[in-house]
C-alpha cells in the first residue's frame, strides 16, 4: 500500500507535482482543497469569506482524516494544512510526507501568475506579497520540516521541469 502527501507552502507546485506523481506510479491523486470544495459544495475562498479561516481550518484537519485513511493515493495539501493541530504528526503517522521546499522568490514569482483565488494573499501589492511570503514561510517552516522527505523546487513553469521533479521524487521515495 502506498500513500504520499505532499505539503509546502502555495504555489509550490504540490497540484501539478502531485497529479504527475499519482499518474507516473499509478494511482489516485487527491487535491485536498478540491476535496473539501466538493464534500461542501463551496469554494475554499467561500468559506473563508462566509465562515472565518478557524471553521476552514476545522473543515480541513476532519477532512484530511478522510483522505488521509485512502490507500494508493497521493494526496496534495493545501499551504496551510500541516500548520494546525496536529495535522503534522498526524499525517506522519499516515503516510510518506513530502515537502515541496521552494525560495520565497519562486514562491512569489508563481503566486503573482495567480491563476487560483487564494483567500490569504487576495489584493496583495508585488511588495505586500513578498513581504507576507517571507514572514509566513518563516513561521509555518517549522512544521514544513517535519515532513519525512524534503525536496528543493524550482518554478515548475514547463513540462521538462516537471517531468525531472518527479524522477528526484521517486528516487527520493525509493519508488
Ligand atoms: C492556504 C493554502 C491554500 C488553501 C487556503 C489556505 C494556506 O491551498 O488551502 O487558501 O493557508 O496556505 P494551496 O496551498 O493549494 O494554495
Amino acid at each position: 500500500m502506498k500513500r504520499i502527501i505532499l505539503i509546502g507552502y502555495m504555489g509550490s507546485g504540490k497540484t501539478t507535482v502531485g497529479r504527475q506523481l499519482a499518474l507516473s506510479l499509478g494511482l489516485q491523486f487527491y487535491d485536498l482543497d478540491w476535496y473539501i470544495e466538493m464534500r461542501y459544495h463551496k469554494k475554499v475562498s467561500e468559506i473563508f469569506a462566509e465562515q472565518g479561516e478557524a471553521h476552514f481550518r476545522d473543515l480541513e484537519s476532519r477532512m484530511l482524516h478522510e483522505v488521509a485513511e485512502f490507500e494508493d493515493v497521493v494526496v496534495s495539501c493545501g499551504g496551510g494544512t500541516p500548520c494546525f493541530g496536529d495535522n503534522m504528526q498526524y499525517m506522519n503517522q499516515q503516510a510518506e510526507t513530502v515537502y515541496l521546499k521552494a525560495t520565497p522568490e519562486v514562491l512569489c514569482a508563481h503566486l503573482s501568475m495567480g491563476r487560483t483565488v487564494r483567500p490569504l494573499i487576495l489584493g496583495k501589492t508585488g511588495d505586500e506579497l513578498q513581504a507576507y511570503i517571507r514572514q509566513s514561510l518563516a513561521e509555518r517552516e517549522p512544521f514544513y520540516s517535519q515532513a519525512k522527505h524534503t525536496l528543493d523546487v524550482s518554478l515548475l513553469d514547463n513540462f521538462e521541469k516537471i517531468s525531472i521533479t518527479i524522477k528526484l521524487l521517486r528516487e527520493e521515495l525509493g519508488l
